[in-house]
């Protein structure tokens, strides 16, 4: 009996040990999310690299970029990116910091993204994607796990460069000439997605490019007039665009741990723009133009020392702040449905979906193309019954 009872205690004490042994850990693996965010292109995406690349100030160094929190920071916007946002919805407690940057803390990933990034051709004092990876791959050994690599979101914006660049080069393309472009910028991005994948990366998120032809930048510079963007870029952007899903599914059937997802961007700014012709509110009041710069569409120059720019009152009220890249609002609302909106905006799952979809698993969905997806600049009118609506 003495017995009994005293191995009895033993096995108590034993299991409240083993239950309770490293309180650290249990609280550790309950309040510390696993997930990590790499991000890669071009200036959307720039948490400050260019900035630290190149020796010339950088009009986004200066106010009033950043001014929505006292802080211009090298990010084009009023405040934050759409990537500050993302981090913080998948809990990553630091700010996902510029990887050119020395000394940053890169536990919870970096970006390697920078101004003026381009697929193909030699971009001055910025990277190709090409080169971003490769720089992630020097970094990789000192820095990161491979269990650690697989478990995080790798997102890349890329490609808008590479038209803006072409169709300013080549204003007379032909549809041959544009359909040739295309396929080798694709062939880049899909060459240089399969090197990501192989230094480790496991989950894509990549972003359809904008609406190119309808930037204040793009309308001031085309001189498209009132309410016109200019079709040639966003029809470059549409042919990108095209290849984008089925390229993905593709390298998720030959490779069965390849995990993708694909945001729909450009519709989600051109149903902003619409947004009046379409009985939609997204709550801005301008869409059409910056809100900082000079020019007919206030696109130009924002935050260099020699320009002198308006700067509109009410940040919040427009979906860009410069003539190419969005306001903090809009970013924010870009950061919402990345992380939760349904397949019409993002697919074949979001990032909340993404991030927590099982390492190593095939997925179980693929992107599909949606008759939507080619929502007409020019047509608006007869779009409101896609069912595709409120984001
Ligand atoms: C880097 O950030 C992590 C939080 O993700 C923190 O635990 C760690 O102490 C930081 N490292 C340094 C050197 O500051
Ligand atoms: C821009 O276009 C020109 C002419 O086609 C080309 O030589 C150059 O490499 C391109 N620049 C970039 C960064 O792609
Ligand atoms: C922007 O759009 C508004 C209508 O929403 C129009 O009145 C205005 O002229 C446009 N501005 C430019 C510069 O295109």
């Amino acid at each position: 009996m003495v017995v009994k009872r005293s191995l009895a205690s033993v096995l108590g004490v034993l299991l409240v040990f083993t239950l309770f042994h490293n309180p650290t850990t249990v609280v550790g693996q309950r309040l510390v999310s696993p997930f990590s965010l790499f991000t890669f292109g071009d200036s959307n995406l720039d948490a400050g690299n260019k900035q630290t690349l190149t020796t010339a100030d950088v009009a986004q160094g200066f106010w009033p970029y950043g001014k929505s929190r006292d802080n211009p920071n090298g990010k084009f916007s009023d405040g934050f990116i759409v990537t500050d946002f993302v981090a913080k919805f998948m809990k990553i407690p630091i700010e996902i910091p510029p990887a050119l940057k020395p000394n940053v803390n890169v536990s919870r990933g970096a970006s390697f993204a920078v101004a003026d990034a381009t697929l193909l051709g030699a971009p001055v004092e910025s990277l190709t994607l090409n080169q971003q990876i490769r720089k992630f791959n020097q970094m990789k050994d000192a820095n990161w796990k491979d269990d650690f690599i697989k478990q995080s979101l790798f997102m890349i914006y890329i490609g808008a460069n590479d038209y803006l660049n072409f169709t300013k080069n080549n204003p007379e393309a032909d549809a041959s000439a544009q359909q040739a472009f295309v396929t080798s910028v694709t062939n880049k991005l899909k060459s240089d997605i399969t090197l990501l994948y192989n230094s480790g990366a496991t989950k894509f998120l990549i972003q359809t490019l904008a609406p190119l032809g309808c930037l204040p930048i793009v309308r001031q510079d085309y001189r498209t007039g009132e309410e016109k963007c200019y079709e040639p870029l966003n029809n470059l952007a549409k042919l990108h665009n095209e290849k984008i899903g089925p390229m993905l599914n593709e390298m998720a059937t030959t490779n069965s741990d390849f995990q993708f997802t694909v945001f729909d961007f450009y519709n989600v700014i051109l149903r902003r723009i619409q947004s009046k012709s379409i009985g939609l509110s997204y709550r801005f009041l301008k869409t059409n133009v910056s809100c900082c710069g000079v020019g007919t569409h206030d696109a130009y120059g924002c935050g260099l020392s020699n320009v002198h720019s308006r700067l509109c009152e009410y940040q919040r009220s427009y979906l860009f702040f410069d003539g190419r890249h969005n306001t903090e609002k809009a970013q924010e609302m870009f950061a919402h449905l990345l992380f939760g909106a349904d397949p019409n905006v993002i697919q074949p799952m979001n990032i909340r979906e993404l991030v927590m979809y099982p390492v190593g698993e095939p997925m179980r969905e693929v992107w599909l193309p949606t008759s939507s997806a080619t929502l007409q600049a020019s047509d608006s009118s007869s779009s409101s019954s896609s069912g595709y609506e409120f984001y």
